[in-house]
């Protein structure tokens, strides 16, 4: 092999026991800055943290401290402004740094790796970000959440059709079926608050599987990292990633809402429902069609949610078969976690713009509300205030619907003669359960669909909206 298919391998982590340097190929395969630079925060702060541990132990004096804070520091600095000098040789952000600082301080920078491996500092580094993006992402579903409050609250006693199968059921108010969504998505902020509390541990200190003998305290790593606790087992430390897993599974359900979400306003603002027009900055014209009005944000969100499934089952199939403790495969843990996250961090305040410019028709909703026999139910309940079996009411419900159905009518077209024909119970009276607004009224369960009802949903709707935004 010649040299010029090597890497010099500068900025390797393990050179000394090898005689040549890696492959170009081998070296191009396994270097990672390319996507855990984003890491550099967290990575910076376990140093920092690191730093304090190796001075309390009595390696490094106070001098030394000083100085590789102070390096840490400008170190930040140069990340911050995009200006860090990685190197063809860095192989990872850990390497990248330590060559950073050994260039920068001299020998000091190298008194830094004692007690640590990478295996411990990807693992710490990766559950800081993910307990941060946890955080960042239950904050911008309240947003949303705000959005779908706002609208509820702005048609709070409009009408619309509620449907199963997609085929008109029973009438509704709209703001119950838009803060259908925040429950949603109060569930999908509660999967990322359970995942964030669980993956809330600790793991410095581990090594690179089996602890240190240096006296280093896991416990203080937590302390200065503001962990919740520390991990129990320095091997499970190093190996496990179901936190991250649950952050994509967290992220996958997320993503469904939001793409059932986006299904909806796609279907709501065709011509065919028009029930919903999309605002025009977050609608897109077509390159040839001049009269189009196409709800691009809507479709993109529906079509983001395959990506961040993917994401998941990616890291799934990665770790199924790893054997403990820490494997290589285990850097393709952060790649799907930055997609998640970042395409969910793209989607939602576009989503949110897009669910608060949102007007509604009106007389299209309250037309659609009543159409197609949707107080059918009604009727039948009302046969059972009556002391009809409901199973003989459907009956004979359906019977009704049937000859409406005949005579090109709703419910309330019929003659009550034609009605008395039909079963007895069906008298004059039977008229009142064919007003929509009493349909309504009558709904007024705690979670249904009557406007005092939906009123005091609201309510609690914005105290979950409030809770997650915070
Ligand atoms: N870049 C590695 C990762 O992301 C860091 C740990 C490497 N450890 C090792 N022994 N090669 O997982």
């Amino acid at each position: 092999m010649s040299d010029a298919r090597q890497s010099t391998g500068a900025g390797r982590l393990w050179g000394g026991r090898f005689t040549a340097g890696p492959d170009a190929a081998a070296w191009q395969l396994g270097v990672s800055t390319g996507f855990d630079r984003h890491l550099w925060r967290q990575d910076l702060a376990g140093s920092r943290a690191h730093v304090h541990e190796l001075h309390r132990i009595g390696v490094l004096t106070d001098a030394e401290r000083d100085e590789l804070l102070a390096g840490l520091d400008r170190c930040a600095a140069l990340f911050a402004d995009d200006a860090f000098p990685f190197q063809p040789d860095d192989e990872d952000v850990h390497g990248a740094i330590e060559r950073w600082l050994v260039e920068e301080l001299g020998e000091v920078g190298g008194k830094l790796r004692a007690g640590r491996s990478r295996n411990d500092q990807i693992a710490s580094d990766l559950r800081l970000w993910c307990r941060d993006a946890c955080d960042e992402l239950v904050g911008l579903i309240g947003e949303l959440q705000h959005a779908f409050v706002g609208q509820a609250e702005a048609h709070l006693d409009w009408l619309a059709p509620g449907y199963t199968h997609l085929q008109r059921g029973q009438p509704v108010l709209l703001s119950h079926h838009l803060l259908a969504y925040v429950w949603m998505l109060d569930r999908d902020a509660g999967r990322l608050r359970d995942a964030r509390a669980r993956l809330d541990a600790s793991v410095l200190a581990s090594g690179a599987l089996a602890g240190q003998t240096l006296g280093l305290d896991a416990q203080a790593y937590a302390d200065h990292l503001g962990f919740a606790r520390v991990a129990e087992n320095s091997i499970d430390a190093v190996a496990s990633r179901d936190f991250a897993l649950e952050v994509l599974a967290a992220c996958a359900i997320l993503a469904t809402t939001l793409s059932r979400l986006g299904e909806e306003i796609v279907l709501w603002a065709t011509s065919e429902f028009g029930f919903a027009r999309v605002g025009d900055a977050f609608s897109t014209g077509s390159s040839i069609m001049p009269q189009k009005r196409n709800p691009d944000v809507a479709e993109l969100t529906r079509g983001k949610a395959g990506r961040v499934i993917g994401d998941l089952v990616a890291l799934l199939t990665t770790i199924k078969a790893l054997p403990l403790a820490y494997d290589r495969d285990l850097q393709e843990d952060k790649e799907p976690v930055f997609d998640a996250v970042g395409t969910l961090q793209l989607v939602l305040p576009a989503i949110t713009g897009t669910v608060a410019s949102l007007s509604f028709d009106r007389d299209r909703l309250a037309a659609a509300s009543v159409g197609g026999f949707a107080l059918a139910t009604d009727l039948a309940e009302e046969l059972v205030t009556r002391g009809v079996p409901f199973r003989e009411a459907h009956e004979v419900v359906g019977e009704v619907v049937r000859l409406a159905e005949s005579q090109g009518v709703d419910l309330d077209g019929l003659d009550p003669q034609q009605l008395a024909a039909v079963h007895p119970a069906l008298d004059a009276d039977v008229a009142a359960r064919f007003d929509v607004q009493e349909a309504i009224r009558r709904r007024d369960g705690i979670n249904a669909t009557a406007v005092a009802s939906v009123e005091a949903q609201l309510a609690r709707a914005r105290d979950a909206a409030d809770t997650n935004r915070a």
